[in-house]
């Protein structure tokens, strides 16, 4: 068994939904990417983080993609406060992280301080444009960083992804309990279409298995929602994977958009999840134009391949030829790209939006029944008069 060690060295639990509840205490309201970041810290996920970063290893992080003990990590985990809610807060203090009313953890409060927006958008993002939807939020967010190791006391509701949600413990129990010696992980924030099944089969002909972790917290709003994306990825796995092959789980983390860091920041947590293997294909997590084509692949090159733990599959952009009657890729098909059947993202959301289906060449037609009968609802939902 190729071994799959978590990042520095062991699985982190911060779990313990015993810990009794002090209503009295401080507490300081989550949004629902610190929600999902509090629970992916507790389960070991985001290993090796205890908590919400602290000075050092955040202006590490943002400078030179390491923590502070020199770890590779490239996206800050933080917990952003007003200044006048900092200002009640003690060091040293303990206090409840609350979501929606609901107490889901406790943090013992070690530090607060100012990040520099300016450097962590250019440093994270490379652009410090407002239409970046990574920089949105960022400039969103209020301006001071609470820093302390966290306790996860009470699980946030997993709605209908509840029998898709596996903490790490459980999905290395799984892999090993499959005889999978080697597993590659899959990344997408999208249904999953042709060119995504090409590149996750590519790598199944000589990697044991597959687990296909489609990120379903926080997207931006034009992203298709990832209870629609759920019901797409079952209906292609019952009909075109071997069911011994494939573990389907959700990564409930939010998007950052981030293109390159984020593509490290994706393997090291696929890491913690058991992968030994993960695939980074054409602008993984990129948006709009920031990002070279090639970039989330080349970053990789920044580390040796034994400080981060896990071996990184590239893929070239990959396409439908009707030439080749087959997929391909430059690589592989010599044939002018007037032949090549190719739509991007917001074409592609743009038709199920309007109930056109992409060709099957494009996406297999169960999916895109799927995907279109749920855009149908969203959109009715949302011009639904209210009585
Ligand atoms: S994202 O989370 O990385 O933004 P997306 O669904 O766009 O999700 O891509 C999932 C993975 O498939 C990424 O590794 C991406 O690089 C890769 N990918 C997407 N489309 C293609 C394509 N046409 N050819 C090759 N790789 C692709």
């Amino acid at each position: 068994m190729k071994k799959s060690i978590p990042h520095g060295g062991k699985l982190i639990n911060r779990i313990n939904l015993e810990y009794p509840i002090d209503f009295s205490a401080n507490y300081v309201e989550l949004d629902r990417l610190e929600l999902s970041d509090l629970e992916l810290i507790a389960n070991g996920a985001y290993s090796p983080l205890e908590g919400f970063m602290g000075e050092d290893d955040y202006n590490s992080v943002v400078e030179q993609m390491r923590l502070a003990n020199g770890l590779p990590w490239s996206l800050p985990i933080t917990l952003a406060v007003s200044q006048r809610k900092a200002r009640t807060l003690a060091i040293g203090e303990t206090i409840n992280l609350v979501h929606e009313g609901e107490v889901f953890g406790i943090m013992k409060v070690t530090e607060k301080f100012f990040p520099n927006k300016q450097l962590e958008a250019k440093s994270v993002y490379k652009t410090t444009e407002l239409k970046h939807p990574g920089v949105k939020k960022l400039y969103e967010r209020p301006e001071v960083y609470m820093a302390g190791p966290i306790t996860l006391i009470n699980r946030p509701n997993k709605g209908v992804f509840e029998s898709y949600f596996f903490d790490p413990v459980q999905t290395r129990k799984k892999f090993h309990e499959l005889g999978w010696r080697t597993v590659v992980g899959f990344q997408t924030r999208n249904p999953v279409h042709r060119a995504h099944e090409y590149i996750q089969k590519s790598a199944l002909e000589t990697i044991d298995g597959l687990f296909l972790n489609p990120l379903v917290g926080e997207t931006k709003s034009d992203d298709i929602p990832g209870e629609i994306r759920m019901k797409s990825y079952q209906a292609l796995l019952e009909n075109y994977y071997p069911a011994d092959r494939v573990l389907l789980s959700v990564f409930p983390a939010a998007m950052r958009y981030a293109g390159p860091r984020e593509a490290i920041f994706h393997a090291i947590v696929r890491k913690n999840f058991g992968c030994t293997h993960f695939i980074v294909g054409r602008d993984h997590a990129g948006v709009g134009d920031y990002y070279g084509t090639y970039d989330s692949q080349k970053i990789f090159s920044c580390f040796e391949e034994e400080e981060l733990g896990i071996t990184p599959m590239f893929f070239e952009n990959s396409f439908y030829c009707k030439k080749c009657e087959n997929m391909a890729s430059e690589k592989t098909c010599p044939h002018e790209s007037e032949h090549r059947v190719v739509l991007s993202g917001t074409k592609v959301r743009e038709m199920l939006r309007n109930g056109v289906q992409p060709p099957k060449e494009f996406s297999r037609p169960e999916v895109v029944e799927i995907l279109i009968a749920g855009m149908k609802e969203v959109y009715e939902s949302e011009n639904s008069p209210i009585s």
